[in-house]
């Protein structure tokens, strides 16, 4: 089968790292060039065999049909720009270009609940880690008119340290890291709400979300604890709306078990399950959400995107 030349900015960080494996194994797409500039010329070495990385105002940007940029925020923008003008198809990593960052009309990566605008599509915003867990959960409730109007949803969840990218930074050294827990971004300033309020808005959500992450000493995986509190009649199968609304997802497993981040390491899935809480005098559920930050929430989710965008079965190349 003829493959389809990709690229990859960024591929020595964890995203873009992740990214440059998957297209090794994907039967569709092949690795054009990728890219790091601290560590140009060095090998990658992946399953197909080992590539050069090449500094990436030398990647030859224009043989590529689409290139993931898997930059940091504030440097991805302008190299979207470029990797356009040059004419490939973009998947864009960073949060430079989602939903509440001030860019409009792109296309959110959320593929679940955006499958139709991401079909051959030129540009794609890939979602954050967090926000792909939380509202994958929190969708099916919000466009059922579900959730108690004007509620607070408290969303606590952890990840793994890959989350926080891989340059150096003392606090993310491993005798700081490990046999800890602890939150951070406090107060409901995390840089992903933007992206969240935004979704949820366009999806006519009335409600706050009160969002704080914390950090788990493992490499990868999220998982969130959402509480949402509900309308008096909310049905009596509680998982009937995500039944409804991801019937025949071959990436959404809704169980009845308590998802956990060995059911979802490496894989391309969202685990989701729901719990009715005791106790409270107001109708509240539980909404679990497990996801791998380096699959699902990036690098798996921005190949999915990119197979429909290529015009490639949606489920190509991913681990499910
Ligand atoms: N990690 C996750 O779980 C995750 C999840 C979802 C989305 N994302 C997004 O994916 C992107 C990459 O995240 P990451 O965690 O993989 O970060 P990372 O580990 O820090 O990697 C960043 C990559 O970009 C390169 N780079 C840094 N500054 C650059 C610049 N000014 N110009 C060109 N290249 C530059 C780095 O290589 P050099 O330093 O050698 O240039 C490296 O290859 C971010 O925008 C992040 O928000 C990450």
């Amino acid at each position: 089968m003829h493959r389809i030349p990709v690229g990859v900015l960024g591929a020595s960080g964890y995203a873009g790292r992740e990214l440059c494996t998957l297209i090794a194994d994907h039967p569709g797409l092949e690795l054009a060039f990728a890219t790091a500039n601290e560590r140009r010329g060095e090998a990658l070495e992946l399953p197909s065999g080992p590539v050069t990385l090449v500094a990436t105002e030398e990647a030859p940007v224009a043989g590529a049909e689409l290139v993931f940029s898997a930059l940091p925020h504030g440097a991805s923008a302008e190299w979207v720009r470029r990797v356009r003008a040059a004419g490939p198809r973009v998947v864009d990593l960073s949060s430079d270009l989602r939903p509440g960052h001030g860019a409009n009309g792109i296309p959110y990566g959320l593929t679940e609940l955006n499958r139709a605008n991401l079909r051959g599509a030129p540009l794609i915003a890939n979602p954050g880690c967090y926000p792909t867990a939380i509202l994958l959960a929190l969708a099916p409730l919000i466009r059922h008119e579900l959730i108690r109007p004007g509620a607070t949803i408290v969303a606590d969840a952890a990840s793994g340290v890959t989350g926080a990218g891989n340059s150096p930074r003392a606090e993310m050294l491993f005798g700081e890291v490990t046999e800890n827990f602890r939150a951070y971004a406090a107060g409901n300033e995390h840089r992903h709400l933007p992206e969240m309020r935004a979704t949820i808005a366009a999806l006519g959500g009335d409600l706050d979300l009160l969002f704080t992450p914390h950090l788990l000493p493992v490499a990868r995986g999220i998982l969130a604890t959402i509480t949402v509190p509900v309308v008096d009649d909310f049905p009596a199968d509680l998982q009937a709306p995500w039944a409804e609304d991801y019937a025949g997802e071959p990436f959404i497993v809704l169980g009845h078990d308590l998802p956990a981040l060995r059911d979802v390491t490496r894989r391309n899935v969202a685990r989701l399950a729901v719990r009715r809480a005791s106790g409270l005098r107001q109708p509240t559920l539980l909404v679990f959400a497990a996801i791998d930050n380096l699959v699902k929430g990036a690098a798996g989710q921005a190949i999915q995107n990119a197979n429909l965008a290529l015009g490639l079965p949606e489920p190509m190349g991913l681990p499910a």
